[in-house]
Formats: C-alpha cells, structure tokens, sequence
C-alpha cells in the first residue's frame, strides 16, 4: 500500500518533470518568415535545427502572416543570394530578444556559413551575397564628403596622402588613398580600417572596437571616430580618383 502511494507519488513527480520540460523550452521559441523559394531547397531544415541546438531558441517557420522576422528578397540584412537575387533578414519586431538571437546568428559568420555550406545533389545551393554596388550606393547616399575630407585629413592624414591637401606630408611607405582607392575592393577595406593592420593598435571606435591590450603600452595619439565619421571619410574617399600608375595623385 505504502509502496503504491510511493510509486503514483513519483510518476506523478516524473509526469510533471516531462510536462514542465519542453514548457520551459518552448518558452524561448520566435517565429520567421522564409519565402516559398527558399523553403523548397530545404536549407530551413538544414539550418535551423544547428541553430536550435546551439542557441536553445525554437523557430517556428511560416510563409505568410505574421512573424518576428523575414527571410525575403532584398531583406534588409543580406545572407546569401541565388539566381541573382540577395536574400536577406528583415526584423519586424524588435522586442523579440529570441528573434534578436536567431538575427545575430543567420547574419553573422557562422549562419552565413551554415547556409552557404547547405548542398543538394552534391551542389552549393545558395551563393556568397554581391552587396558592394549595394553599399556603394548607401554610403553615397549616408555619408558627408564635405565633412570627411577634414576628417580623412585630421584622422588619416598624418599617416595617408588623403589628397592634394597633404600631398607632401604623408608617410612614403603607407599607401595614399588614391592608390587604395584603385583597389577594387577599397570600400569593404575602408568600412573595416579599424580591424585591419595597423589600424587596431591605435583605433578606437566607440561601441565597435575592443579595448586596448592593457598589458601593452597605450598608443600616443589614438585616432578616435564614430562609425558615422568613418561613413563621411569613406564617403570622401568615393570622390577620391583612383591612382594611375605612372599619372600623378588627383583628387576633386
Ligand atoms: C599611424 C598611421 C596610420 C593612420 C593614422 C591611419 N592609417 Fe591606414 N594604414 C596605415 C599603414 C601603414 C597601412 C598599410 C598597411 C599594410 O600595408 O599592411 C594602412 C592601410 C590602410 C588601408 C588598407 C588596409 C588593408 O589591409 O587593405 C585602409 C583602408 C586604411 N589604411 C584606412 C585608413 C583610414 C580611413 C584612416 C583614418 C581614419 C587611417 N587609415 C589612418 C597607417 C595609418
């Protein structure tokens, strides 16, 4: 008698640990929209399973109606392209921290490349997006040339010719932006100076750059921007005529 009252007292203990398991878990859920293309290569079940098992975040895919983000044409944020065409993630609700989650991973390096590696038939499905005529086309529209030429010159200029102003003070060995300026793939490099060498040991971008090593001496004189300084120098240095070899350094 004893025992049996033990054994309903444990099952029902048991029985309300297997029902508040997947209540807790279902709890941390967000739902996303993937336009039908999309969803018939398969990649969702591809991809979000990894991205469950990481972030312990449910997704709960629809292709009409509401939901917390899209997984569209030209969605805001591009993760990949096919036949031409940028797919992106656009989040409509910005409260959803889980939605925030799954954001952060789809757009990042390790959703992007989970995607990418998505294969049908032995073949890649979904191809590296082409943003740079896209971006090209913002930078113009956001930046300030006006004011990044004073900047390029403040910031960039003791170190760079960034332009007829400073023709003669840069320093030889570091390449003028006219020259970087010819590279083909100079606005990604101007977008992310501050990651590239040398640029890390002496920049500081509020919100965006790790602080210094501490353990190291801290630079003399750090170049300090915000991200919208660097889109008015980047913007300045779309103006900047790509150096010619053999042809003078111009600029307008
Ligand atoms: C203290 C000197 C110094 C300052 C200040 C400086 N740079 Fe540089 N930068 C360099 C040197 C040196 C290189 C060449 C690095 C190399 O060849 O590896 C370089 C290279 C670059 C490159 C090409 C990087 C690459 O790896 O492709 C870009 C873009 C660039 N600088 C942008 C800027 C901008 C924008 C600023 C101002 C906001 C700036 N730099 C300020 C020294 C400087």
């Amino acid at each position: 008698m004893d025992f049996f009252r033990f054994l309903i007292g444990f099952l029902a203990v048991a029985v309300a640990g297997v029902a508040a398991g997947p209540a807790v878990s279902q709890s941390k859920t967000t739902t996303l929209l993937v336009v039908p293309e999309v969803q018939d290569t398969g990649v969702v079940k591809f991809m979000l399973p990894r991205f469950t098992l990481k972030h312990g975040v449910r997704v709960t895919v629809v292709d009409e109606g509401d939901a917390s983000g899209s997984l569209i044409a030209d969605g805001d944020t591009v993760v990949f392209s096919r036949g031409g065409t940028n797919y992106g993630l656009t989040v409509h609700d910005m409260d959803d921290p889980h939605m925030a989650t799954l954001a952060a991973w789809m757009t990042g390096d390790v959703g992007r490349r989970t995607i990418l590696s998505f294969k049908k038939d032995g073949q890649a499905v979904f191809e590296a997006p082409v943003v740079v005529a896209e971006a090209e086309e913002a930078v113009e529209l956001e930046g300030d040339a006006a004011r990044g030429a004073d900047l390029a010159l403040s910031a960039c200029g003791r170190c760079h010719v960034v332009g007829e102003v400073n023709r003669m003070n840069g320093i030889g060995s570091t390449p003028s932006f006219a020259v970087l300026r010819s590279l083909d793939d100079w606005l990604e490099r101007f977008l992310a100076f501050y990651a590239l060498n040398p640029h890390p040991s002496f920049t500081i971008i509020p919100d965006v750059t790790e602080p210094f090593d501490e353990t190291r001496p801290s630079p003399i004189s750090p170049v300090t921007l915000t991200l919208e300084e660097l889109e008015n120098i980047v913007a300045y240095t779309a103006t900047v005529d790509p150096a010619d070899l053999g042809s003078p350094i111009a600029h307008q």
